[in-house]
């Protein structure tokens, strides 16, 4: 697949794992494809399945929180994409097989897009994508490098709606997340 259009319209039919058997919509991603940023999230839950958008729930309003504080924005400059693009039902982890199944979608998206600098919400994703014993209190904020591409691991915004002490932690990171930007990336901002 040459096109982010292209790309998009064959995941849209996916049915490589069991989630599609109960999505209402799969959640392919937002944002602008050309954004240097990328964040990836877990996966899908109920209003994202609902609606084809990831990150539309509570923790999505607090994650515009901390990207308005540091001049991200979903529309404009950075784009948004989760580790599986199917609600697991009850909200589950997704199975280690789901992500296998989903992973290909990401990495074509990676391939297109090829960002400078991916930001993995939570452990799922940062486990797959960063280092699998990778552990978010511990390792948050710091940047690694894998393949060319700078990554890395902050809270889950629904992490941190259920332990709202972490918030200065996570806000730490997206100010690290805005001199690292400045340092490398010539049209986020
Ligand atoms: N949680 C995620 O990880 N992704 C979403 O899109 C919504 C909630």
């Amino acid at each position: 697949m040459n096109t982010w259009e292209e790309l998009k319209a064959a995941c849209m039919d996916c049915r490589k794992c069991g989630l599609c058997e109960t999505r209402t919509n799969l959640v392919f991603g937002t944002g602008n494809e050309k954004a240097e940023v990328l964040f990836i999230g877990e996966g899908p839950g109920e209003n994202e399945d609902l609606q084809g958008e990831p990150f539309v729930g509570r923790g999505g309003q607090l994650l515009d929180k901390f990207l308005d504080a540091v001049d991200l924005d979903r529309k404009k400059n950075i784009y948004i994409a989760n580790m599986v693009k199917c609600r697991p039902p009850k909200n589950r982890d997704p199975l280690p097989e789901e992500q296998d199944a989903c992973i290909g979608w990401l990495r074509e998206q990676v391939r297109l897009m090829h960002p400078k600098i991916i930001v993995c919400l939570g452990r799922i994703s940062a486990q797959k994508l960063i280092d699998e014993d990778f552990k978010v209190t511990k390792q948050h904020g710091e940047f690694f490098e894998k393949k060319g591409v700078i990554m890395m691991g902050t809270f889950h915004p629904a992490a941190l709606l259920r332990n709202p002490r972490q918030k200065p932690e996570a806000f730490e990171d997206f100010l690290k997340l805005q001199e690292k930007i400045k340092e490398v990336c010539s049209n986020t901002y």
